[in-house]
């Protein structure tokens, strides 16, 4: 490169000196700020105004050609950009922001927040690689987390996407640990099966994971539960002994702390104990249960969580930090940095300068670019309060708890689960209306509940059968929006039977 600019005359060298730059400035910052005022206005509008509008909207088939078009060659500018997002994306939203929106887990994200993502975006860091305020900043998060979920100082974590890559560095670094053979350097090949034991009510997160990290799906020994949906520790116990005796070397229990489907938690103390005298990795998945060790009043639902040698669980559901964060922690910091530490010469630490950092987030997890999630979850904390996460946590528990109920007086709707934590699983199924007719029309129910945009429960099985599925993480629901969802059940459910 440099000697071909060196064989340049000196009439070339001029020209290409003086030939502008072109960047991605904008040459009128005026008509950024102004766009950007809207656009901040906008979202807490909406944010404010969310419960007025329908809990879900589809998007009408007359704009699919939209979404079709090809990318733009030349500058449309970015008022252009922003009305476009404006007609084909805000009035669309998924709805998790809206107060009776129970579908999956949701998180609603807050005002706060918003502005802590827009201050992220803003500055844009490399987060986690660099001796800068945001490496301090994700660290003292982590710092927090360790503090709220009891475990000792020494522990190690790192901020993620979600709940499904905390669970695989869990795991990754439980596999790592407990493989009593050389995982990181000789991977996984001509080895003994590795296996991971959960209950059958266990994440499919989970599962995947052990696919990616070569211990394969079939090694994931999906364990029996019993009648409150918690795994069946006498099973569990047999499939241990049963596997050693195949030749398998069992590596990993997992605890689920608030199941997706039904909110159980397994009994982790006495899973802990078996994790200890089997020798096995006990990773925790408490995606969004895990926020119930926040406050006194729920804590007793994850008792023993704290004992986990890791723990995967989310910012982005229970405690409604905007979209993506989820979180690891791991109580042997040396077993988490020998499965993620690399070394290479383009990312040598320095004595000082940018480079200047003692525990890089690249040596505790997949990523090494990475977005600055943490400003997001510090400033909700800062903003909030530790103590006002349990308590939301702790009102959903009360309200799904009471939504149980109101479902159990009913003659006309069946709780099809225990409602230990926030989730209630339930179907309208009145006397006279066959059992091989419910499924379809708690199905039609669901969509229509959607379609209509008065609610957003999700759907699962239970013992097979199809069940509407409330997740109570919604900081924004009153008791009156489940007593509301009720009402439109029956509604829907009578109507749809008639025949409408
Ligand atoms: C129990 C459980 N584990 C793991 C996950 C995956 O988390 P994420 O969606 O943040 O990847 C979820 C998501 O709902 C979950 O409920």
């Amino acid at each position: 490169m440099l000697d071909a600019y060196y064989s340049m005359t000196e009439q070339h060298r001029q020209h290409v000196a003086r030939v502008p730059k072109r960047t991605l400035d904008p040459s009128d910052w005026r008509a950024h700020r102004d766009v950007a005022h809207r656009a901040l206005d906008e979202m807490l509008d909406y944010q404010q105004g969310v419960a007025d509008g329908p809990a879900w909207r589809a998007v009408p088939a007359e704009l699919d050609a939209e979404y079709q078009t090809p990318a733009p060659l030349e500058a449309q500018g970015i008022e252009r950009a922003y009305d476009d997002f404006l007609r084909l994306v805000m009035p669309y939203p998924t709805g998790n922001a809206h107060p009776r929106f129970w579908g999956w887990v949701p998180g609603q994200g807050t005002p706060g927040g918003l502005i802590a993502a827009l201050l992220a975006g803003g500055m844009n860091n490399v987060s986690g690689q660099f001796n800068d305020g945001a490496s301090r900043v994700h660290d003292q998060v982590i710092t927090w987390m360790i503090d709220a979920m009891g475990f000792p100082t020494t522990a190690s974590g790192i901020l993620t996407s979600g709940g499904s890559v905390a669970n695989l560095v869990g795991i990754a670094v439980g596999r790592d640990a407990q493989a009593g053979f050389d995982t990181v350097a000789g991977g996984l090949a001509g080895e003994d099966a590795l296996r991971v034991y959960g209950s059958v009510e266990t994440h499919s997160s989970v599962v995947k994971a052990a696919q990616l990290l070569g211990i394969g799906r079939d090694n994931v020994v999906l364990v029996p539960i019993n009648d409150r949906f918690e795994i069946d520790a006498a099973a569990l116990a047999e499939a241990i002994q049963r596997d050693r005796k195949a030749g398998h070397r069992p590596a990993v229990l997992i605890g689920n702390a608030g199941t997706v489907g039904t909110g159980a938690t397994d009994d982790l103390d006495l899973l802990a104990d078996i994790a200890a005298d089997a020798n096995l990795w006990f990773h925790v998945d408490g995606a969004f249960g895990a926020i119930a060790a926040w406050s006194d009043e729920t804590r007793h639902l994850v008792r023993g969580l704290d004992r986990a040698d890791s723990l995967a669980f989310d910012l982005h559901k229970w405690t409604s930090v905007p979209y993506d964060v989820g979180c690891v922690l791991v109580r042997d910091a040396d077993a988490h940095h020998r499965s993620f530490a690399s070394a290479a010469n383009y990312l040598e630490p320095l004595d000082r300068g940018t480079a200047a950092v003692q525990d890089p987030t690249n040596g505790r997890g997949l990523q090494l670019s990475r977005g600055f999630r943490a400003l997001k979850v510090w400033m909700s904390i800062k903003e909030h309060g530790m103590a006002r996460f349990g308590e939301v946590a702790a009102d959903c528990v009360r309200q799904t708890s009471e939504f149980s109920a109101l479902v159990e007086r009913r003659d006309d709707l069946e709780l099809m689960a225990p409602a230990p934590m926030c989730i209630a699983c339930f179907r309208y199924a009145p006397r006279g209306v066959p059992d091989d007719q419910l499924d379809g029309l708690n199905r039609e129910i669901l969509m229509r509940l959607q379609e209509e945009g008065i609610a957003v429960p999700s759907s699962t099985r239970i013992d097979g059968s199809f069940a509407l599925r409330v997740a109570n993480t919604n900081h924004r629901t009153t008791f009156a929006d489940l007593e509301h969802l009720a009402e439109e059940t029956v509604r829907l459910g009578r109507s749809i039977y008639a025949g409408n």
